[in-house]
């Protein structure tokens, strides 16, 4: 079994970008679980489904073909033979992916289908990012991280990424969607045995690093 590192945290942390330039790093595979949310919701948005009718969201998991490798320098997200690691960035994807994540069919689904990538990881090692990582995906993981930063520099960030938003409104759109998913998973505290990275006075290099400190604090990694 690979080294796991699990990192949690709320929408617009910078998770994504450090879990995987800390991967690149080490040699390690990353794994970006909110894509496979989003996938599911492109998937659903694609077969005609409404993403609140929960029963049809749950009956078209049989159809979902996820397709996703863990090689950090390569990553691309398919549904089937649709290339989709663009699409599933889309702020329309955004703003309906909590409510597919809260199902619970859905997340023993996908939850296994990261089991079974995290136990085929063929590097030393994976990063997985996401909510529930630190405790319900892999809560025995030996590295389990909380990546934080404030409200305000989180606004900032994400609107940076998405070339012509405000940041109000940006801010607004991740307060909604972190306060639809804590209703599900509670990743705004650390849970026991986890350390917390705040990234809100660091910049993306000082993240990495404290990343890779915790992992060396624990791992013998170079
Ligand atoms: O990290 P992200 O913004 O790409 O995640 C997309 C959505 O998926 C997010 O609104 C919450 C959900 N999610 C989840 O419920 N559990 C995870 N482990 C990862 C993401």
């Amino acid at each position: 079994m690979p080294v796991v590192v699990a990192i949690d945290g709320p929408a617009g942390s910078g998770k994504s970008s450090v879990s995987k330039e800390v991967a690149k790093r080490l040699g390690f595979g990353f794994l970006d679980t909110g894509a496979a949310y989003r996938a599911l919701a492109w998937h659903v948005q694609a077969s005609g489904i409404e993403t609140d009718d929960a029963a049809s969201v749950v009956s078209s998991l049989a159809s979902f073909d996820y397709r996703i490798g863990t090689d950090p320098t390569g990553y691309s997200v398919h549904v089937g033979d649709v290339d989709v690691t663009a699409a599933i960035r889309d702020p329309a994807i955004s703003a309906v992916v909590s409510r597919v994540a809260r199902v619970p069919e859905v997340r023993t689904h996908l939850i296994e289908l990261f089991r079974g990538l995290m136990a085929a990881e063929p590097r030393p090692g994976v990063v997985v990012e996401g909510r529930d990582i630190t405790t319900v995906v892999a809560p025995d993981a030996p590295v389990r991280i909380l990546l934080t930063a404030s409200p305000e520099v989180r606004a900032a960030r994400r609107s940076a990424e998405l070339v012509g938003s405000a940041t109000a409104a940006v801010g607004d759109e991740l307060r909604r969607r972190d306060e639809a998913d804590s209703k599900v998973v509670d990743f705004m505290t650390a849970a026991d045995g986890v350390t917390t990275v705040d990234s809100t006075e660091l910049d993306f290099e000082q993240t990495v690093e404290a990343v890779i400190e915790v992992i060396r604090f624990t791992q013998p990694v170079t």
